[in-house]
């Protein structure tokens, strides 16, 4: 060790060192043009055999695959063999993809559909040879021997022994799940390595004197320490507890919980152990529980996330609170707990005493959460965002105070028999709304955030406008070519509706085809064409196909024999077939579609454009909802930046026109309502249906239309509620006064257009 240090802080023999790294004597080379690929389970094996590039799966998903460095000694199984490096990161490809060193110079990953997704960039850089070093750098070279690339300088969430990481390099968490993707470790110009959650919450820093020009270094004895570049003294170190033993393998690593960890192989026990860690204190990691609640630190030191407040059956914390709560809210108090929000980190700090300290909050409209300290100074820290993490320990002097409303129930849950979704006892709908809406808008901004980051990394994946083969994909839509779309619509010859045509597809199978705006992102388009093809529902209208080329973006759906919903309520003899009954069984047959948008896919879709034109009736005029998804894309906000709560509102306005056969009615909302709560229900439905309604299914039809109206969108029921009402198994209470029908759903749409902004400026 103490040889090590010394051969170290000798600017001469650590610049030895380094060439020595760099130049070793032995190679293990990768001529040009060599390629590995997913089918063949390949590798390039360094000399000493420590290390390999191969693809692996580290998916949970079937089928997708990365290409990586890993460690591949025989000693350590291969569950352990830890991966090291991947290129770019967390690109994950199909089973059809390959890994080539062009002979260009290049090393470029090609998807299953053959496009770079990767590629080092080192085309027109005189690159001659390739070769994974023994201390895992893959490193290319020219024929000088002077590297052009390697990956050392390109690191993912791992720094090896001999690794250095400069100031304008970082090594970021993988993605466990979406709070952890922001986790990173860098050093700013002032030398000081700090773990941060986004760019400017820092919750670690390197107590280190503030010097410029440093980089961070593993060595091989398990330190990680700061360099001084010019004369390479050490200015900083910390060491793992297995410091001074004899070990054959090490690396740092940022985890998915975003702790910064050395770990070191153990032979005895054949498993990898963490000889170091950066937060000793897990919960102290910013938003270690994000979005599920309060951080715990068990007895033996792991940190257990614990819902305080509610919680959904599926582990969601829910929050009790919500903005604007009506006086006669009550505060609840969490003693040795301290809470913070996330978005936005900061609140108002007031000096005050602890009691006032409550009644602030509770005074304050807009106060969800308040946390008392003294530390010496009484201070009460106010929250005002609905996104509260936090920590608690008996240790703790802090005590939190929770903004808890009292509201009206949209539907009584102890009534329903067998319901789909089991919750907690007590449980308030809106609270749960309020909550789920929080969560899923953290959820929206974390993974436009994350795209975008993505974007931003990654724009080397950006693909080419391409692919005009036509052909089943790996999800049974057919893409087609502009020409191809041409053909089946014989030159567009028949218009159905605007943007819309009818075409036949060479099997005579009918189809309509609806042309969307050129500008869309090419990638957004296909992450929603796959999205949506791969849903299917009885109440869906299937999509059969796509056209992505160029300027030219077309969805091929399958063609529903009888029009759309609007055409029969329009129409004064189609709309006789719409019956009462029909009528009831097509609000159904929408709310079931809707319901499996929402809750019953892999992820949640939102419909975003629920409206009678896109309600199509089938042959036996059955409701089947159409153009799901691509309301969003078509417009300029990214895809699913719509919420569950606007498609809810869409369909309390579906079924009053449905019931009513208005479709331009102004104040259609507050007629109807103030017709219903005068008594005279009978009033709102359609004239024209033979027969009337049924007074009771009327009844609770009209309150769960009202309930989904509600402006403020927390009171609105889940669409499993509305499916359940809809069913006769949940009742319903009477709503109080919706007015969430007109200009209000416009506001709505505009604020979800800022909240995307905002989110991409964060
Ligand atoms: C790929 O090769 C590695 C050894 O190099 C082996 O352990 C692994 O099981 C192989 N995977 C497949 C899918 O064959
Ligand atoms: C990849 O790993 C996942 C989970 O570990 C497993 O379910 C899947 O079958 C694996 N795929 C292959 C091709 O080995
Ligand atoms: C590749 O993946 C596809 C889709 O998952 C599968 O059908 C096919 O059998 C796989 N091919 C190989 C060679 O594993
Ligand atoms: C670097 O981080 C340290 C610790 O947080 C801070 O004191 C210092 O001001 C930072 N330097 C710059 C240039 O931001
Ligand atoms: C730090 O590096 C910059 C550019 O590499 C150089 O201009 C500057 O003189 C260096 N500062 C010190 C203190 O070495
Ligand atoms: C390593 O061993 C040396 C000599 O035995 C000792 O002085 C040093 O403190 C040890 N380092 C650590 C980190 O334990
Ligand atoms: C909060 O409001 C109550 C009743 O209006 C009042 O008595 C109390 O002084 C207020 N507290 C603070 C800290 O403003
Ligand atoms: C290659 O260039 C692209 C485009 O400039 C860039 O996004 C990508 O990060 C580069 N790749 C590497 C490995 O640096």
């Amino acid at each position: 060790m103490l040889e090590q240090k010394c051969y170290l802080r000798s600017p001469l023999l650590l610049c030895v060192f380094i060439c020595f790294l760099l130049y070793p004597a032995v190679r293990a080379e990768i001529p040009l043009g060599s390629k590995l690929s997913v089918v063949d389970n390949g590798s390039w094996v360094s000399k000493n055999g420590n290390f390999a590039i191969g693809f692996f799966n580290i998916s949970d998903e079937p089928n997708q695959y990365s290409v990586g460095i890993r460690f591949n000694d025989e000693s350590i199984p291969y569950s352990q063999q830890t991966v090291v490096w991947t290129a770019g990161f967390q690109i994950v490809v199909g089973n059809m993809s390959y890994f080539q060193f062009t002979t260009n110079g290049e090393m470029v990953l090609f998807d299953d559909e053959g496009m770079s997704l990767w590629n080092s960039n080192t085309s027109n850089k005189g690159v001659a040879s390739a070769s994974l070093l023994d201390n895992g750098n893959l490193v290319l070279m020219d024929r000088e021997q002077k590297v052009i690339w390697q990956s050392f300088d390109d690191p993912g969430n791992t720094l090896l022994p001999g690794q250095y990481l400069s100031c304008d390099s970082m090594l970021r968490a993988a993605t466990k799940d979406l709070v952890s993707s922001y986790y990173s470790l860098s050093m700013n110009v002032s030398g000081h390595l700090m773990l941060r959650w986004e760019s400017n919450i820092p919750y670690w820093t390197s107590e280190s004197p503030s010097v410029s020009n440093l980089t961070a270094y593993l060595t091989n004895n398990g330190a990680l320490q700061l360099l001084d570049k010019s004369s390479s003294n050490v200015v900083w170190s910390v060491f793992g507890d297995d410091h001074n033993e004899s070990v054959n393998y090490r690396f740092l690593r940022i985890d998915v919980d975003g702790n910064l960890r050395l770990y070191s192989w153990v032979e005895a026990s054949q498993s990898w152990r963490s000889v170091w860690q950066a937060v000793e204190n897990q919960c102290k990691v910013f938003a270690t529980c994000g979005k599920h609640g309060v951080c715990v630190l068990s007895p033996s030191g792991t940190a257990d996330c614990v819902c305080p407040f509610e919680q959904t059956d599926t582990g969601t914390c829910l929050v009790p609170y919500e903005q604007k709560c009506e006086p006669g809210s009550t505060m609840m108090t969490y003693s040795n707990t301290h809470l913070y929000g996330i978005y936005p980190v900061d609140g108002p700090v007031i000096i005050s005493s602890l009691h006032q300290c409550m009644q602030i909050c509770q005074n304050d409209s807009r106060c969800t959460v308040a946390t008392f300290s003294n530390d010496g100074v009484p201070q009460c820290s106010i929250k005002k965002s609905e996104y509260i993490t936090g920590y608690s320990d008996p240790s703790l002097s802090s005590v939190s105070f929770v903004k808890r409303c009292s509201l009206p129930f949209a539907v009584n849950p102890t009534l329903g028999s067998s319901p789909p979704t089991k919750r907690a006892p007590n449980f308030c709908v809106p609270c749960l709304i309020g909550a789920a809406s929080g969560t899923c808008f953290i959820v929206v901004i974390l993974q436009l955030g994350f795209i975008f980051w993505i974007y931003r990394r990654r724009n080397s994946t950006r693909r080419k406008d391409n692919l005009a083969s036509a052909g089943a994909n790996s999800k049974g839509l057919v893409a087609l070519s502009f020409s191809e779309i041409k053909s089946l619509t014989e030159n567009f010859k028949d218009q159905i509706r605007p943007n819309m045509f009818k075409g036949m597809l060479p099997n005579k199978f009918p189809v309509a085809i609806k042309e969307l705006n050129a500008s869309i992102d090419e990638r957004k388009f296909r992450s929603a064409v796959l999205k949506i093809g791969s849903i299917h529902h009885r109440n869906l209208v299937k999509l059969e196909g796509y056209c992505c080329e160029f300027n030219h973006r077309f969805l091929v759906y399958e063609y529903s024999k009888n029009g759309s919903l609007d055409k029969y309520i329009d129409d004064s003899t189609l709309c006789k077939k719409l019956t009462w009954r029909k009528r009831v069984d097509i609000c159904s047959s929408v709310a079931k579609a809707i319901n499996y948008l929402h809750s019953e896919c892999r992820e949640f879709i939102s419909h975003g454009n629920l409206k009678c034109e896109n309600v199509m009736l089938d042959g036996n005029l059955e409701a089947k909802v159409s153009e799901a998804g691509f309301a969003i894309v078509d417009g300029e906000a990214v895809y699913c930046g719509v919420s569950a709560e606007r498609d809810i509102a869409d369909f309390g306005k579906l079924v009053l026109t449905l019931l009513t056969g208005c479709r331009d009615h102004i104040d259609l909302c507050e007629w109807s309502y103030k017709e219903w709560i005068e008594g005279n229900a009978a009033n709102v439905i359609d004239k024209r249906i033979e027969g009337g309604a049924n007074s009771n299914e009327l009844e609770r039809i009209l309150r769960i239309a009202f309930w989904c109206l509600q402006g403020d969108e927390r009171r609105r029921p889940s669409m499993v509620e509305v499916v359940r009402v809809l069913d006769g198994t949940l009742s319903v209470d009477p709503a109080p006064p919706p007015f969430s029908c007109h200009r209000p759903l416009l506001e709505e749409s505009e604020t979800q257009q800022d909240n995307v902004s905002e989110s991409e400026i964060q």
